[in-house]
Formats: C-alpha cells, sequence, structure tokens
C-alpha cells in the first residue's frame, strides 16, 4: 500500500456518545482496508452543552464557536490514538473526512435554501493533527437544492452493494437511516425515522443509564399498542423521499407529546414501545420502497441492540437481517468509514452525493478543506 493512501474517517452522530475514528484505504479495484478503529468519547459538559445547542438559546454564537472548538479537541485526541494504535505515521494520511456535530438540520426550509449545521472548528483540527482536514460535507449538496443527507448511500453501495441482490443498509445511529441498494443498480435512501436517540432519553430519564445495553430492559416490557399508533402517525414517515431529520423533529418534547396522551405507563412499557417503534419505521419503509430486499445489513449502535435486531427479523419475515459485520466490517465502523471514504472522494475531486437520494439538483463535490500547512 502507497504511503499516501490512507484516509481517517471521523464521525460523531445524533446519539452524541462521541466520536468513532478509522483508518482505512480504498484502493481501486481492490477491496476496502480498515486498519484500525478507536471510540473517542465526549466530555459530559461538551455533551450538554451540545444537546443544548439543538435548541434555541442565549448567546448561541458564541457558545456554537466554542463548542465547535471542543469537537475538534475531541476529533483531534481520537486521530493521534487511531494513529498511535496503528502504528500509522500522520504524514501518511491522505486527509481526515470529519463530520462534525450536527445541531441544527433545517434543509430547504425559511428562505428555500435552509441549512445543516455541523459544528467543528476545521483550522483548529488541521492545526492539532498537521494533516489535511475535508469538513462540511452535506452544505453543498443542501445548496444544489437536496437534504445534505444521508451522505452514506453512495458509500454503502460501494463497500456492500452486489449486482443482481436486492439489499438493504440500515444504519440505527440517534436516527436511523436506510440505503436502498436495488438489483439493478439504482441507490436509494433516506432517514427513516427515530433510531437510538428517543430510547437512550428514556433511558437516562428513567435508569441514568445512558442506553439500554442490549435491549434488555425493553425485552422485559410490553408494546402499548395505542402509544405506538400515536407515534406512528407521525406525518414525517408518511412523506415520500428526499427526506431526511434529526433531533430538530424527535425532540424530548415530541416523546412527551406521545406520553401526556398516555400517562402513568411503566417505563419498561415504554421503552419496549419506543424500540418497537424504531423497529417499525424501519420495516415499514423498506416493504414500502424497496419490497424485493432479500438481506438487510444493520450497522450503527443499535446493531447491538439484541431486542430491537430480533424485532427487525420479526417484522420482515422474507428478508435475512443481520449486522454489516456478516458482510465484513463491524457495525461501528460503518459511518466513519463513510466519510474516510467522502474525504478520498473530495481529495480525488469526485462527487460525493447521490442526487437520487438527497434531492440535489445534480452530483456535487462535497466538503470544504484545511490544508495541514
Ligand atoms: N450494546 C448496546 N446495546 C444497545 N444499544 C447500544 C449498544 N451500544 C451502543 N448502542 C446504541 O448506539 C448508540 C450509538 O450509536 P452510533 O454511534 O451508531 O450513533 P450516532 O453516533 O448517532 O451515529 P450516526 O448519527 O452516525 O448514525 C448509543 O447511543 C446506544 O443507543
Ligand atoms: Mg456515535
Amino acid at each position: 500500500m502507497g504511503a499516501s493512501e490512507w484516509y481517517i474517517g471521523l464521525m460523531s452522530g445524533t446519539s452524541l456518545d462521541g466520536v468513532d475514528a478509522v483508518l482505512a484505504a480504498f484502493p481501486s479495484g481492490a477491496p476496502m482496508q480498515v486498519r484500525g478503529h478507536v471510540h473517542g468519547p465526549l466530555p459530559e459538559a461538551l455533551r450538554h452543552e451540545l444537546l443544548a445547542l439543538n435548541a434555541r438559546g442565549d448567546d448561541e454564537l458564541h457558545r456554537a464557536a466554542l463548542a465547535a472548538n471542543g469537537i475538534a479537541e475531541v476529533y483531534a485526541t481520537a486521530v493521534r490514538t487511531l494513529l498511535v494504535q496503528t502504528g500509522c505515521d500522520a504524514a501518511a494520511v491522505r486527509a481526515i473526512g470529519a463530520h462534525g456535530q450536527t445541531v441544527r438540520h433545517r434543509p430547504g426550509e425559511f428562505d428555500g435554501v435552509g441549512y445543516t449545521c455541523q459544528l467543528l472548528n476545521g483550522a483548529l483540527l488541521a492545526e492539532r493533527c498537521g494533516i489535511d482536514v475535508v469538513c462540511d460535507l452535506r452544505s453543498r449538496d443542501v445548496a444544489a437544492g437536496g437534504q445534505g443527507a444521508p451522505l452514506v448511500p453512495a458509500f454503502h453501495a460501494a463497500r456492500f452493494g452486489r449486482p443482481g441482490e436486492a439489499l438493504a443498509v440500515l444504519n440505527i445511529g440517534g436516527i436511523a437511516n436506510l440505503s436502498l441498494l436495488h438489483a439493478d443498480g439504482r441507490v436509494g435512501g433516506f432517514d427513516c425515522g427515530p433510531g437510538n436517540a428517543l430510547m437512550d432519553l428514556w433511558c437516562q430519564r428513567q435508569r441514568g443509564l445512558a442506553f439500554d445495553d442490549d435491549g434488555r430492559w425493553s425485552a422485559t416490557g410490553a408494546v402499548h399498542p395505542a402509544l405506538l399508533a400515536h407515534w406512528l402517525a407521525e406525518p414525517y414517515f408518511e412523506r415520500a423521499p428526499p427526506k431526511s431529520t434529526g433531533r430538530d423533529l424527535f425532540t424530548a418534547a415530541w416523546l412527551d407529546a406521545g406520553l401526556a396522551t398516555y400517562p402513568r405507563l411503566e417505563p419498561s412499557d415504554v421503552q419496549a414501545t419506543l424500540t418497537e417503534l424504531t423497529a417499525r419505521c424501519a420495516a415499514s419503509a423498506l416493504q414500502r420502497h424497496a419490497a424485493a430486499t432479500t438481506r438487510l445489513l444493520v450497522c450503527g449502535g443499535g446493531a447491538l441492540n439484541g431486542h430491537l435486531m430480533r424485532r427487525l427479523a420479526a417484522l420482515l419475515p422474507d428478508v435475512t437481517v443481520g449486522s454489516t459485520a456478516d458482510a465484513g466490517l463491524p457495525p461501528l465502523q460503518v459511518e466513519a468509514a463513510a466519510f474516510a471514504w467522502l474525504a478520498q472522494a473530495f481529495v480525488e475531486r469526485r462527487p460525493g452525493n447521490r442526487p437520487e437520494v438527497t434531492g440535489a439538483r445534480s452530483p456535487r463535490l462535497l466538503g470544504a478543506l484545511y490544508p495541514a500547512a
């Protein structure tokens, strides 16, 4: 492998659980390689501030600028750890593809262009790492009339697609997104609904735990059909793609509005209902938009939720449901690898978006470059 072919991908998603960093290479005509993966935690104060910045508040410009510095420091630490762990020299890394932390996602709204906002001080990250940084990967697609999301279907297609086979990739992060890899080579994709964000919120509120490990708590509860129906009536689920969403919609207030309608439920029943909601949104979206799918590969932290995985398999009896690990890439590495792949696309001046997914007018080069020196 040549000295300049390694890329680092950095992804911190809406779960706000920290950053995943992978060191990967995508040689043309050969399988991609992942040389290492680290997960860097978010300091609690920064996590709280990022969560707060998802909603209107005081002195937002100042606070967002400092949070963007904070994210850059967390990313830089993850990069350093990754380089030490893999024995890779910074000079051997061609570029970093860094997502940043989404705090608002409103493409197409307000003035018709709208915006998507991923906090990250790319200049500071380049300064700390001495590696080219490609970031702000979503804005150009939004400027071209697209959703700016999801961006990963192109990577999913490159990594997991098999000609003649209809498969789908479901990333269950804070929000869940589906990539539809049709047998004829067409690629689709959209955010299908909540992933872990609401389950995490409820688990934190009720049990003081970051998440429901393996879905064990939700498995002890019973789904409340009326509450599930109330949540499933959310108009977003019926909207036709292209579409994307975030914590702007699936907020604590969204959760509480449902709970107010059905007060005094057992907390474990609420957790079971939230888990079912995530599973049902994904399963119905798949049945509606890619009924011929025979195989579903799940990635993101949700792939580690055994109860959720069993519910998905039960709702999709004609589909083989498994984790992306079955296809050679562990679930927590997939999204970070996608951003390494997007960095390579930028470096090679190839478009990173799929207009048929995001709704952009046409393919665009995605990202802004902060050179190493
Ligand atoms: N062992 C586990 N059991 C159940 N859930 C888990 C487990 N491990 C992780 N998770 C869930 O996965 C979440 C983290 O997933 P992930 O990092 O994929 O989300 P994300 O950061 O929002 O990513 P993205 O936005 O890129 O999809 C955690 O917040 C938690 O809810
Ligand atoms: Mg994460």
